[in-house]
This record gives structure tokens, sequence and C-alpha cells, in this order.
């Protein structure tokens, strides 16, 4: 853990109290407004050293430390992207922050494109693994043994149980699948979703597996959503484009909502 890591925990502690955080989530493009809706302490960015700035619409670059369904969580209500800076360790300090709060498990959600035809806009899907068709990797230059992370289980099988139960009990469908890391910014071609489908992937986005190293690489339990928000190019006449994605996000955030309130509040 950073000494920069520890500074910054003991900031937020100073302003939004003592108690642990038990969970971390991570609002992914279109579902920013997640952070607003809860109980809580509310810290912008700007206001924590070193944290990344993201300057992507659609997201809402603040921390929020509060109760949501008993369950004390840490709300990242915006993602720095590998896209915006080039580098893949943007989101390591957030998430070094998140675990010396006392996070044990985080939550990691985005919008992403469909390439299977059974899992269409506005759905959910339950990620159970990934594929890194980036071929980035956040821990490039880190030095300690600790780089070298398994990564067999990184969707953790009871938090992916517990998130099945919590769709299962709100009458929500969460297929699970495998969901491919495209760097972005650009979207992909259809020959590239031709290549990914055909690798095994089920959906693709331009986030989330960096955190997902980093968060398995600092001893973080992870889960991850996806909400659909379009067809991945070439599988639909729809146009794909970011003001899409922000339109049809909020689709998808109600059930999402719905879901993690449920699997928080059967936390105890
Ligand atoms: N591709 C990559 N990222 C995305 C997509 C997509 O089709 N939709 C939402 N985020």
């Amino acid at each position: 853990m950073s000494k920069n890591a520890e500074a910054l925990a003991q900031q937020i502690r100073g302003i939004a109290g003592p108690e642990p955080v038990a969970a971390g989530l991570i609002l992914g493009s279109g579902l920013g407004h997640l952070a607003d809706g809860i109980d809580g302490t509310a810290i912008a960015y700007s206001d924590l050293a070193g944290f990344p700035q993201p300057g992507v619409s659609g997201h809402n670059p603040k921390l929020v430390i509060g109760d949501l369904e008993g369950v004390r969580v840490a709300i990242f209500g915006g993602r720095a992207h590998y896209y915006e800076s080039g580098r893949g360790d943007a989101m390591r300090l957030p998430l070094e922050v998140l675990r010396a709060l006392g996070a044990g498990q985080l939550l990691v959600t985005n919008a992403a494109g469909s390439t299977r035809t059974d899992i269409a806009p506005g759905d959910l899907m339950l990620l159970s693994d990934h594929i890194n068709f980036s071929g980035r990797n956040p821990l490039i230059g880190e030095l300690t043994d600790a780089r070298f992370v398994p990564m067999t289980e990184a969707y953790d099988p009871q938090m992916r149980a517990a998130l099945r139960d919590a769709a299962l009990a709100e009458d929500i469908a969460l297929p699970e699948g495998v969901y491919a890391w495209y760097s972005g910014p650009s979207f992909e071609t259809p020959a590239e979703i031709r290549a990914i489908r055909t690798l095994g992937a089920d959906a693709v986005g331009m986030s989330t597996v960096p955190e997902v190293i980093l968060a398995r690489f600092l001893g973080l339990r992870v889960a991850a959503i996806s909400t659909i928000t379009n067809m991945a190019a070439g599988m639909s006449d729809e146009n794909i484009s970011h003001e899409h994605t922000k339109a049809m996000a909020p689709i998808g955030a109600r059930k999402l909502e719905k879901i993690l309130r449920r699997f928080l509040h059967n936390q105890h």
C-alpha cells in the first residue's frame, strides 16, 4: 500500500467518519447518478490529491462514502479509462485507497456492447471471466512478486452466486458471460467483433479489466456487471455512439440498482 493511499484514507476518514468501509462500487458510463442516491458524504476527486480526473461525459467524478442497505460503501462515481491517458494503472490509487479504508470486496459496473444475440440492449450481464483483448496490463512496472496475480477465479464465485440470488429475488434476468476489454476510445470494427466473438467473448467494453486485475493484486474480492447498451459493431443496424451509450445505460441502471441493493441487504 502506498504512503499516498494511507494519507488519502486518513483524509477521507477525517471527512466521512472513521468506520471502515465494507465494499467498493465503481460506476460505469451513464450510471454515475447512482452515487447521488445514497445517504453519505461526497468528496470530489479534485479534492483527493493524485486521484484521476475522469474527463468522460456520463461519469460523476466523486467518491461517496455512506450507507447503502445497511452496508458502509465507497462509491466511485467515475473511473479513469486507459484510453484517457495511456496509463493502464489509472485506477490504482483509488483502489489502494479503497483497500486502506478497509474494504474487502469490489463491485465493478460498466456499459458494454453485446456480441450475443440473446443478450439485448437494456439487459444486464454478470461477468464470469474476461479476455484482455487490449494486451495492456496495469501491473507492468510493478516490481514485487505480488505482480504475478492468479486470475483463475478473478470474478469471485461467492459474490457471483449472491448476485445471481439477488437478481432472482428481484425477478431480473442476469445471464453470465465473458467480457472482452478493447482499449478504445474508438469503437470496434465489425471484423474485430467477429474476432472477439470467435474468441469466446459475450460482451465488449473499454474498462473494467484493468481495475479487476488491480483489485485482485490488492487482495479485493471482485464481481462485475455490464449494462448492455447496444449490439456490438456489425451486429445490428443501430448506430453505435457514446450518446447512445449514455441514453441506454439508465435502463440497465434501474435494474442494476435493485440487484445491488438486494445484494447488500442480504449481506447481514
Ligand atoms: N464497445 C465498446 N465499449 C462499449 C460499447 C461497445 O459496443 N458499448 C458501450 N461501451
